[in-house]
C-alpha cells in the first residue's frame, strides 16, 4: 500500500448503515478477492474487494468478515478473518498486517485467523436464518471467470442448502452510491494526482511522440504522487484512433494536425478519477476542430448540470443529453433535419457520432456500483462525458469531468483542470522547445 489512511470511524460507519438494511437474524459473509494467476509462479496485481474494503479498510488478501448483529454469541456479531502470518510470509513477502493493526484500520475488535473461519462458519450457520452473501452484480459485467465470493456462495450452498440466501449486492450497491465526506476527500486526492499528469503531458505532447510515451510521463507522475497506478488501462488516442471507443494500444505516432484524446486517471487508496481531455498535437486546434471541441465543451457543462436530484441516469443518458448533443450535431451539420424527424426513438441519429452513454457512477470502481433506475441523490459521484466521433474527418474528442450531486448545483470536482480550448492552447505554447 502506498498511502496511510486513519480512517476506523468512516468503516465502522459504513458497517453501521450495512446493518440498519438487514433484516433480524441475518448472516453476512464476505470474501476478499482471489489473488489471480498470471503463468508460471506469477500473479496479477492484488486488487480488493472493493466491498469488502468498504465495510472493513483493509487492503491485504485472503481476508474475510463476518456480520452477524444478532448472533447470540456476542462474540461472533463482528469478526475480521485475516491471513496468518509467520516469519517465512516476513522474509518472502513482507509482514502482513497483525491483528492489532487490523483493529486498529477496520474498528473491529474480534481479529481471528483465517483457519479458524470455517469452524466459526459452522457455528454460526447454525443460529442464522437468512445468509446475505455478495456476488460482483453489475449490468455491465460479462464473466466467465468463477472468482472466489462465487465459489463460496455455491460451496456454501452445498454444505448448507436449507438456509434462505439472499443477494448483498443490492444492499452495497445502495450504500456505496452515496460517498460520505472520507471516500470524497480520497477522490478528490485520485482527481488532484491526475490533474498533475494531464498538465505534465500538456508539456510534452509535441508532433513525433509515441502514444505510449505520453502513457509512461502519465504514468510516471501517477506513481511519485503515492497513486497505486491507473485505475484502468488508460486511452492515449491521436487521429482516427479516438474513434475506437476502447483504444489501449496506445502504439502510434501522434502527427502534426491531429489531435490526441486521452482518457486516464489515478487510483488512490482504492478510490478513482476518471479524465479525458482531448488536445491538438501541435498546440494549435485547426478551426473545424475547434468548432467541433466548443460543441462537446457546451454539451459537458449542459448535461453537468443535469445531474441534480430528481431524475435517474438512464432517463438522462437516454433522453436528456440525448436532445442536447442532437441540437450540437444539427448546428455541425453532421445531422440534417430531415434525418433526426424520421429517426427510429430506440436508435436516435446522433448515436452515429456519440454511440456511449454521458455518465456512470465513480467511487471505488470506475464503472461504480448503484443503480441506473435510482433517483439520484446528493453525494453521488458521476462522471459527465460527451464525445463526438467523426471517423471520417480523422478524429474523435471526448472531455469528461467527475461531478459531485448536491442539494444545489453540482459540484464539478474537475473545475480546476484545464478544458477551454485557448487555456489548452496556452500552456501547450509555453512547452520548453
Ligand atoms: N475510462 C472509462 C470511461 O470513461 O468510462
Ligand atoms: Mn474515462
Ligand atoms: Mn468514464
Amino acid at each position: 500500500m502506498r498511502y496511510t489512511l486513519n480512517h476506523a470511524e468512516l468503516f465502522t460507519a459504513n458497517r453501521q448503515r450495512l446493518k440498519t438494511l438487514l433484516p433480524p437474524n441475518a448472516l453476512v459473509l464476505l470474501l476478499s478477492n482471489d489473488v489471480y494467476p498470471r503463468s508460471a509462479d506469477g500473479h496479477y496485481p492484488f486488487r480488493q474487494d472493493p466491498d469488502l474494503f468498504y465495510l472493513t479498510g483493509i487492503d491485504q488478501e485472503d481476508t474475510y468478515l463476518l456480520l452477524y448483529p444478532d448472533c447470540p454469541r456476542e462474540d461472533l456479531r463482528e469478526v475480521l478473518f485475516l491471513r496468518r502470518t509467520s516469519e517465512t510470509i516476513a522474509i518472502w513477502e513482507g509482514p502482513r498486517l497483525t491483528q492489532s493493526e487490523a483493529c486498529a484500520r477496520s474498528g473491529i475488535k474480534t481479529i481471528k485467523w483465517n483457519d479458524e473461519f470455517d469452524s466459526i462458519v459452522n457455528i454460526v450457520m447454525c443460529y442464522a436464518e437468512q445468509v446475505f452473501l455478495n456476488l460482483n452484480e453489475h449490468d455491465r459485467l460479462v464473466n466467465e471467470v468463477p472468482y472466489r465470493s462465487l465459489r463460496f456462495a455455491r460451496a456454501l450452498q452445498d454444505r448448507f442448502p436449507l438456509h434462505q440466501y439472499r443477494r448483498l449486492a443490492p444492499l452495497m450497491h445502495q450504500l456505496r452510491s452515496i460517498k460520505m465526506p472520507q471516500e470524497l476527500e480520497l477522490i478528490k486526492k485520485a482527481i488532484a494526482i491526475t490533474e498533475k499528469a494531464f498538465r505534465r503531458v500538456l508539456q510534452f505532447i509535441r508532433p513525433g511522440v509515441m502514444e505510449y510515451e505520453i502513457e509512461a510521463e502519465i504514468t510516471h507522475e501517477f506513481l511519485r504522487n503515492g497513486a497505486s497506478g491507473h485505475a484502468y488501462q488508460p486511452i492515449i488516442a491521436s487521429g482516427k484512433n479516438a474513434c475506437i471507443l476502447h483504444y489501449i494500444n496506445n502504439n502510434q505516432p501522434c502527427r502534426d494536425g491531429e489531435l490526441v484524446l486521452m482518457d486516464f486517471g489515478a487510483e488512490y487508496a482504492n478510490y478513482v478519477a476518471d479524465l479525458s481531455r482531448t488536445v491538438p498535437v501541435n498546440g494549435r486546434f485547426t478551426p473545424r476542430q475547434r468548432e467541433v471541441y466548443d460543441a462537446v465543451l457546451r454539451v459537458m457543462r449542459q448535461a453537468k448540470n443535469l445531474l441534480r436530484p430528481g431524475t435517474n441516469l438512464h432517463e438522462y443518458n437516454t433522453k436528456l443529453v440525448g436532445q442536447i448533443m442532437e441540437e450540437e450535431l444539427l448546428k455541425l451539420g453532421l445531422l440534417k433535419t430531415e434525418e433526426v424527424k424520421n429517426q427510429d426513438p430506440e436508435n436516435p441519429a446522433y448515436k452515429k457520432y456519440f454511440m456511449h452513454g454521458t455518465s456512470h457512477y465513480l467511487g471505488l470502481d470506475v464503472h461504480d456500483v448503484g443503480s441506473r433506475f435510482a433517483t439520484i441523490q446528493p453525494g453521488m459521484v458521476f462522471t459527465c462525458e460527451p464525445g463526438i466521433y467523426i471517423p471520417e474527418e480523422g478524429f474523435g474528442i471526448r472531455l469528461e469531468n467527475n461531478i459531485l450531486v448536491t442539494e444545489d448545483e453540482p459540484v464539478d470536482l474537475m473545475a480546476g483542470i484545464p478544458i477551454e480550448a485557448e487555456e489548452i492552447e496556452a500552456l501547450m505554447a509555453a512547452r520548453p522547445s
